[in-house]
């Protein structure tokens, strides 16, 4: 019995004083994280980032044209789009990879893609977005068209997906990737004719 008893003392305090270690590197830890979750919060809702909008401002065609000899559509187009950046304090870096696509009835027309630049806060750009494109037209696709710029609507998609990378001062936070759809209809699509934008709808989502 005293053989056991013993040894167990010293037994205990050692655990004891890990224990006690153990414990203060975890309140260390834990006070680490809280403070790190804290300035964190306390940037988000300090620098409140609200998400860019963008808009089509205007759109100019610089050549449509069916090609008989080979069955294609042409199409060169310059649309103007507005990016406002809305926050006080993040920067906004429209990095390189982006790419924009016009199509109609889900037949892509034409693509481009975005300058890379860099929107400080509070900044509204107005981009120029060069596009042009070759497609196969079967299936009625003239047809549809001509029906189309007959009835004075033109129902056209441009989908937007740019890789941007958010900066707080000079402090770069994280690169996501915008996608923006805008269902426009414009009155017609001809080079003969500046067309009017009658309509537009947005639609917008980040991945992270
Ligand atoms: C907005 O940003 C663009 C691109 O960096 C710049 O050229 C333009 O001067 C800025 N506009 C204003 C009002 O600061």
């Amino acid at each position: 019995m005293g053989k056991r008893s013993v040894p167990r003392y010293p037994e205990e305090e050692d655990s004891g004083g890990c224990c006690g270690c153990l414990c203060w590197c975890c309140c260390f830890l834990f006070f680490i994280i809280a403070a790190l979750a804290g300035t964190g919060a306390y940037l988000f809702y300090a620098y409140k980032p609200k998400p860019p909008s963008y808009s089509v401002n205007n759109m100019a065609v610089s050549q449509f044209e069916f090609s008989s000899s080979d069955l294609t559509l042409y199409t060169k187009l310059v649309a103007s789009v507005r990016a406002e950046n809305p926050n006080d304090m993040i920067g906004i870096k429209y990095a390189e990879g982006s790419r924009t696509v016009v199509s109609y009835r889900g037949t892509p027309l034409c693509s481009g893609h975005l300058p890379t630049f860099f929107q400080g806060h509070k900044n509204v750009t107005v981009m120029e977005i060069a596009m042009e494109g070759r497609h196969g037209f079967g299936s009625g696709l003239q047809g549809a068209l001509e029906e189309s710029e007959k009835s004075g609507n033109v129902p056209l998609d441009i989908f937007v997906s740019v890789p941007v990378e958010l900066q707080l001062g000079t402090f770069n936070l994280r690169q996501i990737k915008v996608n923006v759809h805008c269902a426009l209809v414009v009155d017609s699509l001809s080079p003969k004719k500046k067309p009017t934008i009658k309509s537009a709808t947005y639609q917008g989502n980040v991945e992270f």
